[in-house]
């Protein structure tokens, strides 16, 4: 029996593009599926440019209006890695014309955005359109791991969740005004490109929701030189800056105190400024029964300690390269270890399973939502100096 094909069109081709691409051109060897992605077409701006990407990336076509293309009867799936300021238009026409959407993250700009993505999600999920955002670090094995463990009751009841992502890349004040640090299309700073991740992430593991924030965030470096060469599809770290200036209007950091539906206390802090880390993302919980913890600058080690173990408990750290771990078993032998790329073909894995199944891929627009009014609440919160702000 041949497996169906999904014809896939990707919208941005830079960091997200790459990453994904790389997934679309491997999933279907590693792991098996009822179906197999096919690379159809890549869109971009400039057209001289989306060619270019497309012979290195390994995508059929090109083209350079996404509304065509979402319109195209032999498109599926429409996979989108640009900005947030286009992932509304994007994905409510996709949905309206009938395809799979898998959507980067933050969701949207803003909560307005992300609730109507929804509601779009929501209507097209009656005839059997499924979407999906892109919170690719759940499908970090350790991490998925850590979801199993605290599921079984490795930590008992949860009291603490202390969530870390720090980067450094703009504590050089003449790094340019990449789209990254303007609202308009960033959305936020810190806190919705990298904080988004870890508030997900801590309420993916325990299952908990935050229920309310007290929240500060800053801006360090208040103006950058306008960007002169656009580093956009060799990557922002690429870019330069001319001798005109302009305003950086998004956070630098976000530092978070929340609670949670199940009484636990838990901290985020979100920053590019944090001076020599360069991605590190950090997941602890502690709880009555025991601890669990996670560093991606080790990502094939997950940090488990057991209280029942008494005086010869100690952080034990497990190796979760096993074929037993998740995603694990479609990779290579033990102790081979997996890097950065891996969540992106783990997660490719999940939405076509969830396709073929005829089932609701997760993390759903609906969860990318409930994040983002975890964002809006975090800005209220921090525009009234850290009032108390529920959720
Ligand atoms: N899942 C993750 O871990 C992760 C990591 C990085 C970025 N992201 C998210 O992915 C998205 C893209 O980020 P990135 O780092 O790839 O950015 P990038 O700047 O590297 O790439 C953006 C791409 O979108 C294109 N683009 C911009 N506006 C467009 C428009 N209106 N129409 C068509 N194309 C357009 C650009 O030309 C470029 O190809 C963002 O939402 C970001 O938050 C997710």
């Amino acid at each position: 029996m041949t497996r169906p094909t999904l014809k896939i069109a990707m919208i941005g081709y830079a960091f997200m593009g790459v990453a994904h691409s790389q997934a679309w051109r491997n999933v279907h060897r590693f792991f098996p599926l009822d179906v197999t992605p096919e690379m159809a077409v890549l869109v971009g701006r400039n057209a001289d440019a989306v060619a270019a990407a497309a012979a290195t990336l390994g995508w059929a076509e090109t083209a350079t209006d996404w509304r065509e293309v979402i319109n195209r009867d032999d498109i599926d799936i429409v996979d989108i890695c640009t900005p947030g300021d286009s992932h509304e238009a994007i994905a409510v026409a996709a949905l309206a014309a009938g395809k799979h959407v898998l959507c980067e993250k933050p969701l949207a700009n803003t909560l307005g955005q992300a609730e109507r993505m929804t509601a779009a999600a929501d209507k097209a999920r009656a005839d059997g359109v499924r979407s999906m955002v892109g919170f690719t670090y759940r499908r970090v094995p350790a991490i998925a791991l850590m979801k199993q463990m605290i599921e079984q009751g490795a930590v008992g009841q949860v009291r603490h969740i202390r969530g870390h992502y720090l980067q450094d890349w703009i504590i050089d004040p003449e790094f340019p005004l990449v789209w990254r640090l303007q609202k308009d299309k960033a959305g936020s700073g810190a806190l919705g490109d990298i904080g988004a991740h870890i508030i997900d992430l801590a309420q993916f593991v325990t299952g908990h929701q935050v229920t309310g924030v007290a929240a500060q965030t800053e801006t360090f470096v208040t103006e950058r030189p306008l960007e002169e060469s656009v580093g956009g599809e060799a990557g922002l770290l690429a870019a330069t800056g001319g001798s005109a200036r302009g305003p950086v209007t998004v956070d630098d950091a976000a530092i978070v105190l929340a609670r949670t539906d199940h009484g636990a206390l838990a901290t985020f802090e979100a920053t590019r400024f944090a001076t020599g880390r360069k991605n590190r993302i950090v997941l602890e919980v502690n709880g009555s029964a025991g601890s669990l913890a996670f560093n991606f600058e080790e990502m094939n080690y997950l940090e488990h300690y057991d209280l029942a173990l008494g005086d010869r408990a100690g952080f034990t750290r497990i190796q979760v390269t096993e074929p037993t771990h998740p995603y694990v078993s479609a990779w290579w032998p033990p102790g081979h270890g997996l890097g950065y790329e891996h969540g992106f073909v783990n997660q490719a894995r999940d939405f076509l399973a969830a396709i073929a199944a005829d089932e609701d891929p997760t993390p759903s627009f609906a969860d990318g939502t409930q994040v983002q009014r975890l964002l809006d609440a975090i800005e209220t919160s921090a525009a009234a100096q850290a009032q108390w702000t529920p959720v």
